[in-house]
């Protein structure tokens, strides 16, 4: 059934491929984002576009008592982990009580679901346990993770106060067509624009750092799922595969059919050395499982890159 759906950070990488995905489903959206790194050509001309910083408070009642929201999708953050460690409290403003302000807004004008975007990849720490599962214990090395914790927990205490419906899908690295590649952006992101552009790209460490790459279009159709699904509570979304950034390079060359200029720079002081997702209860709950793997995934980026 079409529903009126807010997305928050809808003009951004995985919320304005998800816009498109709603409204091809013939829902109605909304978009709440304040441009800081979402671009006004990203979105869906088809949108109600509400330009604003969700810790406005007055701004976002006001947007919530003139629109009946079905379901939220909150994505909009503070989304740079380095970012987070230099500015912790900054981070906790805009990923904890700007949430909250979401939050409250979507529980006072009786929102039915509020589906929440948080990490995977650093909400878990360094875990012996990989792939990694919903019952491992958090323990986040970022105020960026502690923060995506801390919101999560906030949800959870909604729902069982206020009976608040929520889903939290936990992403692994995300990567495709739209990513922001300006501060601290995605791997694959960096590395494509760079390669496409022909400039060298840089590996901090020996390049054996494994994560988890999950496309974004299999993003959003866990967005989809979790739209519908009668479930509270945290869910995995990432393939389950630990691939290290020399794969990643070697999907890029086997795309562009050429060798890139690359060097070897300094390992990042703390980075996570592996990091991977079972996705066991997304395949449960969701009926979810990924259908796009790196070597598609990265075609289906430098085509973008190079058309757009
Ligand atoms: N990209 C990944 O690998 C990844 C992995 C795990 C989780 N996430 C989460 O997914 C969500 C979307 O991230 P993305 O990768 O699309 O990044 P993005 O930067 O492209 O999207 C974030 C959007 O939020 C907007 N925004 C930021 N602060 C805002 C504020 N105070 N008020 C209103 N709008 C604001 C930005 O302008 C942008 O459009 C975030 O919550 C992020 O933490 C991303």
């Amino acid at each position: 059934m079409a529903k009126r759906i807010l997305v928050t950070g809808g003009a951004g990488f995985i919320g304005s491929n998800l816009v498109d995905s709603l409204i091809d489903k013939g829902h109605s959206v909304a978009v709440i984002d304040d441009l800081s790194t979402g671009l006004r050509e990203y979105l869906n001309k088809k949108t109600d576009f509400f330009e604003a910083d969700i810790r406005d408070r007055q701004k976002v009642a006001e947007i919530f008592e003139r629109n009946n929201f079905d379901a939220v999708f909150h994505l909009a953050a503070q989304i740079d982990v380095r970012i987070s460690v230099k500015d912790p409290a900054l981070d906790n403003d805009i990923n904890v009580l700007g949430g909250l302000n979401i939050l409250e807004n979507s529980r006072k004008n009786g929102v039915k679901k509020l589906v929440f975007i948080s990490t995977g990849g650093a909400i878990y720490g360094d875990t012996a346990e990989l792939p990694t599962t919903e019952r491992v214990r958090e323990l986040p090395l970022s105020p960026y993770g502690i923060h995506k914790l801390t919101f999560e927990k906030y949800l959870n205490y909604y729902k069982e106060v206020y009976g608040q419906e929520y889903l939290t899908l936990r992403l692994a690295n995300v990567y495709g067509p739209r990513q922001y590649k300006g501060g601290e952006a995605g791997v694959v992101a960096i590395f494509t624009d760079h390669a496409v552009e022909d400039q060298e790209i840089t590996i901090n460490g020996d390049g054996l750092q494994t994560r988890d790459f999950v496309y974004v279009g299999d993003v959003v159709k866990a967005c989809l799922a979790a739209l519908e699904a009668d479930y509270a509570g945290e869910i995995n979304i990432g393939t389950g595969i630990e691939t290290d950034l020399l794969e990643v390079v070697g999907a890029i060359e086997k795309a562009l059919g050429k060798e890139i200029k690359k060097k070897f720079g300094p390992a990042k002081e703390g980075e996570q050395r592996r990091s991977c997702l079972d996705h066991g209860r997304a395949k449960e709950i969701l009926g979810w499982t990924p259908d796009v793997f790196l070597e598609e995934g990265i075609k289906k980026t430098i085509d973008w890159a190079k058309n757009k």
